[in-house]
């Protein structure tokens, strides 16, 4: 059986607090995580497993747990996170006192919404395309990455349409199993508890 598996970066301490965004490391609860990652992978056992994570320090600190078990480990700027733009780093509350009227056209159209100086979901769907076409052609290859992206490429694989795309339940501390089908893909979540 030839699968890919996603997965979230452990919850960062950014996370922990409810602010979009950032670049912070992972909580104490993310490296319990990790360690539990590199555990279910060596169960797997699977052939020629490698590992691609997002440039983001949550993200490495992920990877960094399942490199000796990793053929080699890439890193993907396309794998980051959407970018919040104006609200990197605030908190919904914050995103929706600070700027009500924005945070309505988000919630109208999350798709098609892009943040001020920042990215949609649409935009994150052209951006991703490259690791996509990539990724059609790989096995056992895990995807680290974060709650937007994961959304993308978990779409994409199962062929879900724009207005549920930026909906999809991607939790975290949670393995997503992709396993192709005939014409989709099988779906399976391994939720993991911390
Ligand atoms: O809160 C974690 C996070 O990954 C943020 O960094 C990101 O802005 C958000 O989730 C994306 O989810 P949504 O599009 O539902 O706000």
């Amino acid at each position: 059986p030839r699968s890919i598996y996603l997965s979230r970066h452990g919850e960062s301490e950014y996370n922990r607090i409810g602010r979009l965004g950032g670049d912070s490391p992972l909580s104490e609860n993310g490296l319990t995580y990790a360690g539990r990652l590199l555990q279910y992978f060596e169960t797997e056992n699977l052939s020629d497993f490698r590992v691609w994570s997002s440039q983001k320090i949550r993200a490495a600190q992920t990877a960094s747990h399942l490199k000796d078990l990793a053929g080699h480990t890439e890193f993907w700027k396309c794998l980051d996170e959407i970018d919040a733009g104006i609200c990197e780093g605030l908190t919904y509350e914050d995103f929706e006192s600070r700027y009500p009227k924005q945070f309505a056209e988000r919630d109208k159209d999350k798709y098609h919404y892009r943040y001020p100086s920042g990215e949609s979901y649409e935009d994150l769907v052209a951006r991703l395309e490259p690791v996509i076409m990539e990724l059609e052609r790989q096995s056992n290859v895990l995807v680290i990455s974060h709650q937007a992206v994961l959304r993308c490429i978990l779409a994409y694989f199962t062929n879900k349409n724009r207005d549920d795309l930026p909906y999809l339940k991607v939790p975290l501390h949670t393995v997503i199993k992709l396993t192709p089908k005939a014409y989709s893909c099988e779906v399976e979540m391994f939720p993991f508890k911390i």
